[in-house]
Order: structure tokens, then C-alpha cells, then sequence
């Protein structure tokens, strides 16, 4: 089985990688077998899933230790058709520079504002670096709480042109069904009416990237 590896990396903290990482395994569960890896010592996925206890909607959750990110994505790799890894909040470890080394695609959540974005910028040189050693590794900004009633600030607009990693076309509203799927430990998936609308965020930006 080849798989499709994919990171949720932004070295700012609280940019919705985990929301975003646990909304896309549940959603690439449904298509194929999955394997979320959790690379954040703070272990917030895997808080996350417990929460949910055993009837949650989530594929299951490992944690990666120090130093064995490599390893585990590969070990992931074998027995899945999607991996998805959830990444800590800074850029100094090995971790990160292991993960982005093993994987085939980057997802960098960022909130809707220039501020949140120029604080991105220190991942899109991380990028370049890991490309070193990974030439086919590809990157995307995701937005995140995006406000449904305004369109994106020109002055955003101008910040996103100026970055090298594009951003993908679908992102995140800012939806009280994310924070409530956090709440209950699963997914938007299994929130029903609750979810439907966030459920439409995850499905976008999934078919997107299964395009890219
Ligand atoms: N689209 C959204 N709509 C509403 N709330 C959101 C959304 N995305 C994230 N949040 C909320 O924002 C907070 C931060 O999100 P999250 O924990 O996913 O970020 P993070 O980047 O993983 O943080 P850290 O850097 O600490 O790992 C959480 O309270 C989460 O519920
Ligand atoms: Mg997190």
C-alpha cells in the first residue's frame, strides 16, 4: 500500500493544527485506513481521542517519541492508506525536521490575518530546508477561522502573493462545532446537524488536496 503522508506544522502555537489534523483523519478514515501520529509532547491528539473514549470516530492515535518520528511514519506508512501526523508548536527539534523529511505534503494552518502570517514565515524557510533532503516534499497554507461574513483584507491578500508556499483555495470557518468536536473527542463527522457545515470545510479542503 502506498500511502499519503501528511503533516499539520505551523512552529506559531493555537493556529488550529490539531483541529485541523483530527478533522482530516476522521475525514480520510472514511475513505481509507488511517493512522494518526501524534508528534507533539504536549499530546494533544491523543488527549483528544481518549476523550472520545473507545466509540469515537477516530482513526487510531500513536504517539511518536523523540527521535522516532522517521520510524514511525514509515512503520504508519505500511499498514495505511493515510497518514496524518500533528506537529508541536516550534521549530528547534528534531522532530519537526524528521517529520517534514518523511512526508509527502505539509499543511501550514494560519489564521486570516498579515500579523498570523508573517509569524508563519519562519515554517516556509523550514520547508525550503527540508526540501534539501526531501525534493518532492509539497507545501500548502491552510486558513483557519476564517469569518464567513468578510472576504479576505487586501492587505492578506498582498501578505499571501508574497509568501513562496501557496495556500490552498478551501480552508476553515471559525465554527463552534470545531471547539465542540474538541469538547466531546471526536471529530465534526459525528456532531450530525451540528456539524454539517464544517463537515463541508473538512470534505473541501480533503478533495483539494487529493487533487494537488
Ligand atoms: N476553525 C475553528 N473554529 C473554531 N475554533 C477553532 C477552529 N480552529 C481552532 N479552533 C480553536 O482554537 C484553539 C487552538 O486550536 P488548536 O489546539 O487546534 O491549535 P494548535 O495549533 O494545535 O495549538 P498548539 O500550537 O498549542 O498545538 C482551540 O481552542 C480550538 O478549539
Ligand atoms: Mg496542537
Amino acid at each position: 500500500m502506498t500511502a499519503l503522508r501528511i503533516a499539520v506544522a505551523n512552529q506559531k502555537g493555537g493556529t488550529g493544527k490539531t483541529t485541523l489534523t483530527i478533522n482530516l483523519a476522521a475525514g480520510f478514515h472514511r475513505r481509507g485506513p488511517t493512522v494518526l501520529l501524534d508528534a507533539d509532547p504536549q499530546g494533544s491528539a491523543g488527549h483528544w481521542a481518549q476523550v472520545g473514549g473507545a466509540n469515537n470516530d477516530l482513526p487510531p492515535v500513536q504517539g511518536i517519541e523523540a527521535g522516532e518520528a522517521r520510524a514511525g511514519i514509515l512503520r504508519a506508512s505500511r499498514s495505511s492508506r493515510y497518514v496524518l501526523v500533528d506537529c508541536p508548536p516550534h521549530l528547534q527539534s528534531d522532530t519537526l525536521h524528521q517529520v517534514m523529511g518523511s512526508v509527502d505534503l505539509v499543511l501550514i494552518p494560519v489564521q486570516p490575518s498579515p500579523l498570523d502570517l508573517w509569524a508563519s514565515v519562519d515554517m516556509t524557510l523550514a520547508v525550503q530546508a527540508a526540501r534539501v533532503g526531501n525534493p518532492n516534499l509539497r507545501a500548502y497554507m491552510v486558513l483557519n477561522q476564517l469569518d464567513g461574513r468578510n472576504a479576505l483584507s487586501r492587505s492578506m491578500h498582498q501578505a499571501l502573493a508574497e509568501f513562496e508556499v501557496p495556500v490552498l483555495a478551501n480552508g476553515l470557518a471559525r465554527r463552534a462545532a470545531f471547539r465542540s468536536a474538541a469538547l466531546e473527542g471526536g471529530s465534526v463527522y459525528r456532531l450530525g446537524g451540528r456539524g454539517a457545515y464544517a463537515v463541508q470545510d473538512v470534505e473541501a479542503v480533503i478533495e483539494e488536496v487529493l487533487k494537488l
